[in-house]
């Protein structure tokens, strides 16, 4: 179970689609994390959509191009995500015990991102596990993307993990850091209340 499970009781799928439709229809850009990912890695490249939701991010992807698989918990999500674009890769699992191999898809991604509070949203205490696990997925170069909110007002449940933190998992993983931006524009970090952190696979790194 993870935290968005206890917040949204696994049945939000609909709702948080309907949610960014709106937005997408009052003009609002709902494609900065696609925008920052196509901005980092080149159009083809192998992206790993962790947490992907209802495939906001991960639809924009692929129509620019890129090969994407999506991975999320939730059914009520994926079935939107499924439904808005059935010719994807969508898998239900739990990033904690994320295993391309047991998926039959190959561990060389060449970005990994999580978007939309992914990390503060998952189980408490799983945290370095995930990053070990998507930092794992990636070929040795890659990079992981992942960005979040560190204070109330950025969340929708009280913040539960740090920058020094995340970065701290990252170390443990194989995974140094890129930079730090404090929007999807990449505006530079300004130690304020949300972050987008990029890291970069160093070395072979195991899953234990
Ligand atoms: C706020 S949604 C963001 C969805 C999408 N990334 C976006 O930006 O639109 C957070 C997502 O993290 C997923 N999540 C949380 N913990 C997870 C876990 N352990 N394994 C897989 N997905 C998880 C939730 O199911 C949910 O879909």
């Amino acid at each position: 179970m993870s935290r968005w499970n206890d917040v949204t009781g696994g049945t939000a799928g609909q709702d948080y689609a309907a949610r960014f439709a709106a937005l997408a229809r009052s003009g609002k850009d709902v494609h900065g994390e696609a925008r920052f990912c196509a901005g980092l890695v080149p159009a083809g490249a192998r992206v790993l959509d962790a947490g992907c939701g209802t495939g906001r991010v991960m639809i924009r992807l692929a129509e620019l191009g890129y090969d994407c698989v999506g991975a999320d918990l939730d059914a009520s999500m994926l079935a939107v995500a499924q439904r808005q674009a059935p010719g994807l890769p969508w898998f239900q699992v739990d990033l904690a015990a994320f295993e391309p191999d047991l998926l039959g898809i190959a561990a060389d991604f060449d970005l990994v991102v999580a978007a939309g509070n992914v990390f503060p949203l998952l189980a408490a205490g799983t945290e370095a596990t995930v990053v070990k696990r998507l930092a794992a997925a990636l070929r040795p170069g890659g990079l992981m993307v992942a960005g979040f909110g560190l204070n109330e007002s950025h969340l929708p449940v009280p913040p539960s993990i740090t920058l020094s933190e995340y970065d701290d998992c990252c170390a443990a993983a194989g995974l140094a850091p890129v930079g730090r931006f404090s929007t999807w524009d990449a505006d530079p970090y300004d130690g304020g209340g949300y972050a987008v952190s990029v890291h970069r696979r160093l070395r072979m790194c195991g899953t234990s």
